[in-house]
């Protein structure tokens, strides 16, 4: 498999003190590391527990078998484990390190959420933060949604969450965020870019730590701008049945909800 680099399917350049020096994909790896703190603004507690609710809503009661695809550091399954025998899965190997110190006893593979095998099914499939924006076409889209269905109980539940839909995405828009701990500071601002149905956000990073200096790290991510309708398209032909929430776990981009249909 070809090993898929978080914020690396992108080029990167990476400097010392913003001096802008290109530097190895190893180096810019670093980035990984720094990605539960980048987004600890967000709440995996809460999210789990919607995300559970939804599992009922849609029919899948009480304790189940939970595969999150692209679960990056496990921040979700760390709560979902609580109540659910859970297994992950992301493509980056980055990734999955800080997971399995969080996750012990948990299994977590490293696959492409278009073309890992587990060989068992599961009564949710979960694909969450917008991962699947990750993809290049709407086949490969397809292609992953047929993957989750493989993977799942008939009347089991893929919850998917898109990246923006093409209407919502506001290209030109500058975005700054903060994070402030003991020890780690950092600042990321984001620009965001359209190029027909590809989004760009080019992101700049200043990363302080106490004893180490500041150390800045620029990055570029493309993503594929889909409409809901493309999605659940997508999903119809992977043979899931369906639907989209509007209300979903961050603003402007609801939520996929896929039913199994059949056997197969
Ligand atoms: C925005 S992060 C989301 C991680 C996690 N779900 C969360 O909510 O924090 C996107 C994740 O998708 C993974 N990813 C991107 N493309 C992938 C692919 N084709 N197959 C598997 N994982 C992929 C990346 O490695 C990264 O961990």
């Amino acid at each position: 498999m070809e090993p898929i680099k978080y914020h690396a399917l992108v080029e990167a350049s990476m400097g010392r003190g913003g001096s802008g020096t290109s530097v190895s994909l190893s180096q810019f790896h670093e980035l990984a590391k720094y990605y539960d703190a980048l987004n600890d603004w967000k709440d995996y507690q809460g999210e789990s527990r919607r995300l559970e609710a939804i599992a009922r809503r849609f029919g899948r009661k009480g304790k189940t078998t939970w595969l999150d695809v692209a679960c990056g550091t496990g921040r979700h399954l760390e709560f979902l484990r609580r109540r659910h025998a859970v297994v992950g899965v992301d493509g980056s190997r980055e990734m999955l390190r800080p997971a399995r110190s969080r996750l012990p006893g948990v299994r977590l593979v490293r696959g492409d959420m278009r073309s890992f095998r587990l060989g068992r099914r599961f009564d949710v499939v979960s694909c969450l933060f917008s991962a699947i924006g990750h993809l290049g076409t709407k086949e490969d889209v397809r292609r992953t949604f047929a993957n989750f269905a493989r993977h799942l109980d008939p009347g089991g539940v893929a919850i998917v969450e898109p990246w923006f839909d093409p209407s919502a995405f506001h290209p030109g828009t500058v975005h700054l965020r903060k994070t402030e701990s003991p020890d780690l500071t950092a600042v990321r601002m984001a620009y965001s870019i359209r190029r027909g149905n590809r989004s760009t956000i080019q992101w700049h990073f200043l990363i302080g730590r106490p004893g180490q200096g500041v150390r800045y790290y620029r990055a570029t991510d493309v993503g594929l701008l889909l409409t809901r309708y493309e999605l659940l398209q997508c999903m119809r032909s992977a043979g899931l049945r369906p639907h989209f929430l509007s209300r979903g776990l961050m603003p402007g981009r609801g939520l996929l909800v896929g039913v199994k249909v059949g056997k197969g």
